[in-house]
């Protein structure tokens, strides 16, 4: 199993204290893992449908940048100069499993905040040029050279270059700089300024995080509370009397709408935490996963486990757990809830753990039908697939 190597005497613990979501971190050497994804494989990628990719030219003159949106014509790529481009993929990890194994060294952090490995191909001189992201990233230095200037000072909202559909900054003085090599890896907090060029070919591998904006997970909490918890009924009047001003609104109306607004609001943690894991694992749009087997195949899961001895976690099915209050812990994959009794509940730390689930990782369970129905639903659903 790959794993992170911090500088001295850092380790995971001090990692998180002093440098995750604070401040940016240069790792030299920090994994030894040889991604054998070309740029070839990559531009095929970016000409598949449902597969999210962007290609950014730095052109100079009155338009500096061009941003192409693919999937792309393969014909494309033979009409690129021979410097100042680069080719994005996202959710590279979903589609390559050689890149899904660099996801092995982040699992010190929960599973839940990790958005994807998106992997950039570059000619020399390409980048995406100078920008802000609003998500903790890890640029692992997977091929070629990239040099990356940072700095640190505070960028206004709006301090883009407009009419693009990225977020380039149109000035950018760095403060520190780094020449990354193949395993070298620079974490860097949300919205600290960073431009990486490459200095040849070189292909980059982010493996990035995901914040979802207060905002937006707030609207979709009370979007839920109005489902649940406001009645469709209309409103009706606390018991009047005669009003010597009628144009005033009496202080006891709103004391008693107040009153009722606060008993939808009212927090009931087992329904906050059913919403948040749905939430949480909804997955982008692009990824989702169709139900898979029919149900005599259903029926035949567990022989055919038994028989293959593994069986794979769909790399598309985004997976978290949380254990209930009601004696039903869930499981939450993509958006939906699969419950199950909290007796087996350690089945649940053993499907998200493993990527291969190997038949003896299941079998303490595999006497409780509640867990193998569970098992099967997963497989129904195409989040347990044979290959
Ligand atoms: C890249 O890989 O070229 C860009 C990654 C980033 O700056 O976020
Ligand atoms: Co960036």
């Amino acid at each position: 199993m790959l794993t992170l190597r911090f500088p001295d005497p850092l380790d995971p613990e001090a990692f998180l204290r002093e440098f995750w979501q604070r401040k940016p971190l240069l790792m030299r050497a920090a994994l030894d893992f040889s991604c054998d994804l070309t740029g070839d494989d990559l531009a095929g990628l970016a000409c598949e449908e449902g597969v999210e990719s962007r290609l950014i030219l730095e052109k100079g003159g009155e338009s500096p940048w061009e941003v192409r949106h693919g999937p792309f014509p393969e014909s494309m790529f033979s009409t690129l100069p021979d410097s100042h481009w680069t080719l994005l993929v996202q959710d590279v990890d979903k589609f390559a499993p050689q890149v899904a194994r660099l996801l092995d060294p982040f699992r010190f952090l929960p599973d839940w905040r990790l958005d994807d490995v998106m992997v950039s191909y570059a000619v020399d001189q390409g980048s995406v040029g100078p920008h802000v992201d609003d998500y903790d990233v890890f640029l692992f230095q997977a091929h070629g050279k990239r040099r990356w200037r940072i700095h640190q000072r505070p960028v206004a909202e709006d301090a883009y270059i407009p009419g693009l559909d990225v977020r380039i900054l149109p000035e950018f003085q760095a403060d520190e700089e780094w020449l990354l090599e193949p395993g070298d890896c620079l974490y860097l907090p949300p919205n600290v300024a960073h431009w990486g060029v490459a200095e040849g070919e070189c292909i980059t591998c982010s493996v990035g995080f995901r914040a979802p904006a207060m905002r937006d997970m707030f609207a979709h909490w009370c979007d839920e509370l109005v489902e649940s918890r406001a009645p469709l009924t209309r409103y009706r009047d606390i018991p009047l009397t005669p009003q010597d001003t009628p144009g005033e609104i009496l202080p006891a109306v709103r004391t008693d709408l107040r009153r009722r607004f606060q008993e939808y609001l009212a927090q009931d943690d087992e329904a906050f935490r059913r919403w948040f894991g749905r939430y949480i694992s909804e997955t982008k749009a692009n990824l989702y996963v169709e139900p898979q087997a029919d149900a005599q195949e259903v029926e035949m899961f567990l022989k055919h486990l038994r028989e293959r001895g593994v069986i794979h976690r769909n790399p598309m099915s985004r997976m978290a757990f949380s254990k209930g209050g009601a004696g039903r812990d869930s499981l939450f994959v993509n958006g939906h809830e699969y419950q199950l009794p909290c007796e087996h509940g350690g089945i649940l730390a053993a499907i998200t753990h493993y990527r291969a689930l190997h038949f003896g990782y299941l079998q303490p369970w595999l006497d409780a039908p509640e867990a193998v129905d569970l098992l099967k639903a997963l497989y129904r659903d195409g989040h347990l697939i044979w290959e």
